[in-house]
């Protein structure tokens, strides 16, 4: 093999972990790495460093984690890291929906740190939704995926403990960089086309979430029989199974039509 040739079958990469303290970060890298889960919580200080070695397709990659403190006290020590990533995992703990709302806040910091020239456009990012193992969840899968779609970043739920989906989101992550590596660097336009729309994600949140009947519907109190036909005809094509394929739309369909029954027969 010439020398030119082995080149090209090894890369290196540089792989960020971002997201608030405690919600995983180090938990999800150690589960890949070493197949192992601690539940006492050992804070990272600063950041830790790890390589590992994979091979994707017919290439050996050589993959550098670092892997963040979420701690705000870190902040000195984590943000020259941010420079030559060529992939954010943007970790947030299911049952923590502080964690969630914070996501944001995570990109302005390495926006910021990335300075003028900022080359965020030439990452690969992966929202991991942790700790999907837990009890009382905070965030629904649907509004995570919708939010991770709008940004054209990739979607994940993980747990560190049973192992949940962590193959799959480290193998999606490397394949995906070998791919921008194909491709001279250049991003790949992430296909997140989720088959369902915000329409549809927003009808089955609310059914879902609304604390009566009328509220599912996205009705007052006042509401006549003619008003509650009117809202479940058009939150009934919207939701329709048939043409639904978003997570949860089949038991928003049932609510719907439970909630239409119970709020007629009272009038
Ligand atoms: P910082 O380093 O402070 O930023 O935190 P971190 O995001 O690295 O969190 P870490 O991985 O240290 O995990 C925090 C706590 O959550 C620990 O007690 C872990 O055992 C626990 N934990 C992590 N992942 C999971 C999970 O998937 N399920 C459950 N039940 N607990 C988890
Ligand atoms: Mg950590």
């Amino acid at each position: 093999m010439s020398h030119r040739k082995s080149q090209q079958k090894r890369m290196r990469v540089k792989i960020i972990s971002m997201g608030n303290a405690e919600v995983g970060k180090s938990c999800i890298i150690k589960r890949y790495c070493e197949r192992r889960f601690v539940s006492k919580y050992l804070p990272t200080i600063g950041i830790d460093y790890g390589v590992t070695k994979v091979s994707v397709k017919d290439k050996e990659v050589k993959v550098n984690i670092f892997d963040m403190a979420g701690h705000p006290y870190f902040y000195e020590v984590r943000n020259e890291f941010y420079r030559d990533a060529q992939a954010a995992l943007l970790v947030f703990d299911v049952c923590d929906r502080n964690s969630y709302d914070t996501l944001e806040s995570w990109l302005l910091e390495m926006k910021q740190e990335m300075g003028r020239n900022n080359k965020m456009d030439n990452i690969v990012f992966f929202v991991c939704a942790n700790k999907i193992d837990k009890g009382k969840r905070m965030v629904e899968t649907l509004e995570a995926q919708l939010w991770a779609e709008e940004k054209g970043f990739k979607y994940f739920e993980t747990s560190a403990a049973t192992g949940d989906g962590i193959t799959e989101l480290f193998q999606a992550l490397f394949s995906t960089l070998v791919e921008v590596s194909e491709n001279g660097g250049r991003p790949i336009k992430v296909n997140t086309n989720l088959g369902f729309t915000k329409e549809q994600a927003d009808a089955i949140l609310r059914i879902k979430s609304g604390r009566d009947n009328y509220e599912k519907l996205g009705l007052h109190h006042s509401a006549t029989r003619d008003d509650i036909n009117k809202a479940y005809r058009k939150l009934a094509v919207i939701l329709h199974p048939d043409k639904n394929v978003a997570p949860g739309s089949e038991d928003a369909f049932k609510t719907l039509v439970n909630a239409r029954t119970a709020l007629l027969r009272n009038k």
